[in-house]
């Protein structure tokens, strides 16, 4: 079986963006795949989290990902920080990336103009080497993430052949996988994708219970995009039938915005359900969710060892 990495970084809920982009295909491809999944708790410390905040969000991530179906049985989840290799192998792709090929990575762009370039921090440059050096460590061949991702993953393969090309053929080709929706827009500015950074109205998490579901929703922008959203969201957690007549409806100009809302607010709470139900299972035993991630750490260390032995010999530091 190939290799499969992806991560996400412990910002707070999960949200149905990072849902349906990428997590949806990451508890799809289990059986396909030999799978690797990381809370990245070191690409948060980018962020400027509270270290209490981000000790819990850890957790917190590590629980949704439990509860929408990542099977440790299957796959190997675990926390980052607590696999030695990671870090170590940024600092050899480090030795080998251009500045430049950081400086124009548009996620970087935007989080330093965020930051009105004073307080943008080297680890905000660094972000797609370590990226890089989290699926490269693993010599994983696929990994699943949305549309926002795939500029990191470019410059993941850039990183790879310059390293094959200065010491010789070692680390295999990455490639992208995507869902069928890789971008999934904000509620409250369609023209945006949904995240977190663009503020409470744009996204819904899924731990939001059905109050705040329906609020997000019939507040969403309704403009000609945001309809086009939110007909897309519809088929995603609604029946194929009743999409059809929506998306006819639409077409005829005669699609009531209240009725899509209403629809669109009943599938998606009733989608997050048992989602929610298994949320608050995991809380009440948090001792196995450390345990899970404890054995996904030994298990993703077992890897990491093999293959960053055969690295440092590559490269001289054995
Ligand atoms: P992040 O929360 O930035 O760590 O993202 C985790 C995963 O969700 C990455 O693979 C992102 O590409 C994906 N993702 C985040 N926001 C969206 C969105 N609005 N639409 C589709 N995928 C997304
Ligand atoms: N940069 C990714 C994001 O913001 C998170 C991430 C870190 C990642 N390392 C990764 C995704 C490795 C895929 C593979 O979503």
């Amino acid at each position: 079986m190939k290799t499969l990495f992806s991560g996400i970084q412990p910002t707070g809920n999960i949200h149905i963006g990072n849902y349906l982009g990428a997590v949806k295909n990451w508890v799809d491809l289990q059986d396909k795949y030999a799978c690797i999944f990381s809370v990245v708790d070191y690409h948060a410390l980018s962020g400027n989290m509270k270290p209490e905040e981000l000790h819990q969000n850890i957790f917190d991530a590590t629980v949704d990902l439990l509860a929408v179906g990542i099977d440790p049985k299957k796959s190997i989840i675990f926390q980052q920080s607590k696999v030695i290799g990671h870090t170590e192998l940024a600092w050899i792709f480090n030795c080998i990336t251009p500045i430049g090929e950081l400086g124009r990575m548009t996620q970087f762009k935007e989080k330093s103009d965020q930051a009105n370039h004073q307080g943008t921090n080297t680890g905000l440059l660094m972000y797609p080497v370590l990226q890089a050096a989290d699926i490269l460590l693993y010599l994983a061949e696929a990994v699943p993430v949305g549309e926002d991702q795939l500029q990191h993953l470019e410059l993941t393969r850039i990183i790879a052949r310059k390293f094959n090309n200065k010491y010789g053929q070692f680390f295999p080709e990455t490639k992208p996988v995507l869902s069928p929706t890789p971008r999934v827009m904000s509620l409250h500015d369609p023209s945006k994708k949904m995240s977190k950074s663009l503020g409470d109205r744009s996204y819904i998490a899924i731990r939001d219970d059905a109050e705040t579901i329906k609020k997000k929703i019939k507040k969403a922008v309704a403009d000609d995009k945001g309809i086009k959203n939110l007909l897309e969201l519809y088929s995603y957690f609604g029946t194929t039938k009743k999409h059809q007549q929506m998306v006819n409806d639409y077409k005829a100009g005669k699609l009531m915005n209240s009725e899509l809302k209403e629809e669109l607010s009943r599938v998606v709470i009733k989608f997050l359900e048992p989602v929610q139900g298994k949320i608050k299972e995991y809380e009440k035993n948090p001792k196995k969710v450390y345990e899970i991630l404890e054995h996904g750490a030994r298990d993703a260390q077992k890897i990491a060892d093999k293959n960053l032995t055969k690295i440092n010999k590559i490269v001289g530091i054995n």
